[in-house]
């Protein structure tokens, strides 16, 4: 922390990137910054107006009466789809490639504006034929695909809410989120390939349904990806290509309130229960919009590349929706980074000359460290020169990783957009603008026009300047998260604490503002939250899933800082028959790890299993998560002990496994 304060280097943006920028100088960002505080509605009607094809226009912009349930533009009617394909078309951009489509294996295959607009018209047309409507929610378990952008954007067309489900997740966390959203259908595939290996996903679906819970489930629709051998349930299963096969190329579009969910996403949180953040429809896509217009400086020749998974809200907002919704050419990729070699991306973008790219500090870590003794993956070894724009997502990018990126991947020519958001923000909040933001490695910057952000202390109050606190948003924005889908309690409770007054919006993150600058650097969760290789985990939800295994009496996660993955998972498990030592402690430790995979998926498996005969307590019984964090990082412990019941436990608890 104290090192990334005392970060000085600045890098401004590039005079001939300045040059055609959308926002191109600190005065403009000002003027936008000041429209919006002179006239807060007045700000978002005219960019939702100039931006948002409206079937009938809206008459009231912020409505704040049922607070915090706030509603944008809501008497206004819009449909996402049209206005990612429809409005392309119309405006003469039929023969456009809106994607470029790069398989696991380097096969790729285009579609135009004018294709992807026919074929999400084939699925929505079907899907309408099943007897899904308006309002229905369909659960999409789909690998990076066209086909899964075009389901998405079908269930868009039809007004069905559509709730991706990242294929990393297991049948138990896909059973979750069919019975929570109460799903109707689910648009699956038969396997997925990822670095020359097919994975399930039908399978994984079938196992899902056996589950309980899931009669609501009328239609399984399976996109044919590699043949494998699936078992297709009569009456319920269909493949993809035969559903579509007949349907008409033209659908007219359900025309919802802007105020129509649009999508569920399910993240964790501070509880054992993924929480379904529930998106609108006019509000989310007009800041995809204007994110992509802003902070990516989108322009029509522009070929952008978002590396994120349709699974995450990255993938919806900078995959499925924003760049088509802007008539870009963008950039799909199957695989995995690291196949056939590490220098994947480096090749990509050199073959497609993509000019924006945007992806996570955990990949770019991972790369670094692949390259540094293998010059042929090395980005050095590559012709980069088609880039003029890099982003970051997810995690905090450290300042050596920054600096790597700018110079070998963007040639010292790129303005990097450290963007710092949530899955419930819909679109950046604060990242540098790369026409008008001076550049601090390892700081997010300022917040994007239009966003109140601010840094208060426990009580709600302002904290000054280069006084770490508690990240909020002042006012309500159109692409804010509208609800938590059937716990609205939950929703309130989570995002609008009473604590700080219960009108400020509670990021769950801890930030710093510059003394000089005014920049934000985000430190971290400031919640039960862990943040591994940019995914969201949730300790609580890690520590459920251990004490359900049969083995397992009493268990406590924390994360420590790793150097690839930004945080790792760290288990304390005591287990019912006593602390196993030698190689029973390594079976049962990988046993663990299994379980936790198999139950939540491969992402939450933990790194370090360490056994005791108790876990770390106050007399009152309380686990004293300081210390496991202090143990979890291989420190010592000097930190005040003396209300810990059974200090003796401290000692087992050092070994890892
Ligand atoms: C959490 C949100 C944003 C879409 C992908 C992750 C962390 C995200 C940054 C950044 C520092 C960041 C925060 C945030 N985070 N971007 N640029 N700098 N931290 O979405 O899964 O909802 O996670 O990711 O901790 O709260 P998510």
């Amino acid at each position: 922390m104290e090192a990334l304060m005392q970060e000085n280097r600045v890098f401004h943006p590039p005079a001939d990137f300045v040059k055609g920028a959308a926002i191109p100088s600190m005065e403009a960002y000002n003027k936008l910054c000041a429209e919006a505080e002179k006239d807060y509605d007045g700000f978002w009607a005219r960019l939702a107006n100039e931006n948002i094809y409206w079937k009938k226009p809206f008459t009231k912009v912020l409505d704040e009466s049922k607070a915090p349930f706030y509603k944008w533009f809501e008497d206004g009617t819009t449909n996402a789809s049209y206005n990612c394909l429809d409005i392309n078309v119309e405006k003469g951009l039929g023969n456009k490639t809106a994607i470029i489509f790069e398989a696991d294996d380097g096969t790729v295959s285009n579609v135009t504006y004018q294709e992807m607009l026919e074929r999400v018209c084939k699925m929505a047309n079907a899907l309408r034929k099943m007897g899904i409507k308006s309002g229905d929610r369909v659960i999409i378990y789909m690998s990076m695909s066209i086909e899964g952008i075009v389901a998405m954007q079908a269930c868009a067309r039809i007004g069905a809410i559509h709730s991706v489900v990242f294929g990393g997740f297991s049948a138990k966390s896909l059973q979750e989120r069919i019975v929570d959203v109460g799903a109707c259908a689910v648009i699956t595939g038969d396997e997925q390939l990822r670095g020359g290996k097919p994975l399930p996903l039908k399978v994984i679906v079938d196992e899902a349904l056996t589950l309980g819970g899931c009669e609501k489930i009328k239609n399984v629709i399976v996109y044919k990806r590699t043949g494998g051998n699936v078992a297709m349930t009569a009456g319920r299963d269909s493949w993809m290509h035969d559903v579509v096969a007949n349907e008409s190329t033209t659908c007219e579009p359900e025309w919802v309130s802007a105020e129509h969910p649009l999508f569920i996403l399910y993240t964790s949180g501070s509880t054992g229960k993924p929480k379904g953040v529930q998106h609108s429809t006019g509000g989310y896509l007009l800041w995809a919009i204007l994110t992509m217009k802003w902070t990516f400086d989108i322009k029509p020749e522009d070929i952008f590349w978002c590396t994120a998974d349709i699974g995450w809200v990255t993938g919806h907002s900078y995959i499925t929706y924003g760049p088509l919704a802007v008539g870009a050419t963008e950039i799909v990729f199957e695989g995995v980074p690291t196949f056939p070699n590490a220098g994947r991306f480096w090749h990509m973008i050199q073959k497609h000359k993509a000019t924006i790219f945007y992806t996570a500090p955990t990949a770019i870590r991972s790369l670094i460290k692949a390259s540094s003794n293998d010059e042929a993956v090395h980005p050095k070894s590559y012709d980069l020169s088609s880039l003029r724009l890099l982003g970051s997502v997810g995690e905090p990018i450290n300042p050596e990783a920054w600096m790597w990126y700018y110079e070998n991947v963007g040639g010292s020519r790129c303005p990097i957009a450290d963007t710092f958001w949530q899955t419930e923000t819909g679109g950046h909040m604060i990242s540098p603008l790369p026409g008008a933001t001076p550049m601090i490695p390892g700081s997010c910057t300022l917040p994007l026009p239009g966003i109140m952000a601010a840094i208060v202390d426990e009580a709600g109050a302002d904290v000054p300047n280069g006084q770490g606190g508690i990240l909020v948003v002042k006012r309500p924005w159109p692409s804010m998260i509208r609800n938590i889908w059937n716990d609205p309690d939950r929703f309130v409770k989570s995002y609008f604490p009473e604590e700080l007054g219960g009108t400020l919006y509670l990021a769950g993150d801890g930030a710093i503002r510059n003394k000089d600058t005014a920049y934000f650097t985000i430190t971290g969760r400031i919640d039960d939250v862990l943040n591994v290789s940019g995914h969201r985990m949730g300790t609580m939800e890690i520590e459920s899933c251990l004490v359900a295994n049969p083995l397992v009496a009493e268990a406590a996660v924390v994360g420590r800082p790793d150097e690839l993955t930004g945080e790792a998972i760290c288990v304390f498990v005591v287990l019912k028959g006593g602390r196993p030592t030698g190689d029973d402690a390594k079976k049962i430790a990988t046993e663990l790890r299994n379980w936790v995979g198999k139950q939540i998926g491969p992402i939450a498996k933990p790194k370090d299993v360490r056994f005791g005969d108790n876990l770390p307590k106050t007399r009152s019984g309380k686990i004293m998560r300081r210390l496991l964090r202090v143990i979890a990082k291989g420190e010592e412990i000097t930190q005040d002990t003396s209300t810990l019941e059974n200090p003796a436990i401290l000692e087992q608890l050092k070994e890892a496994l």
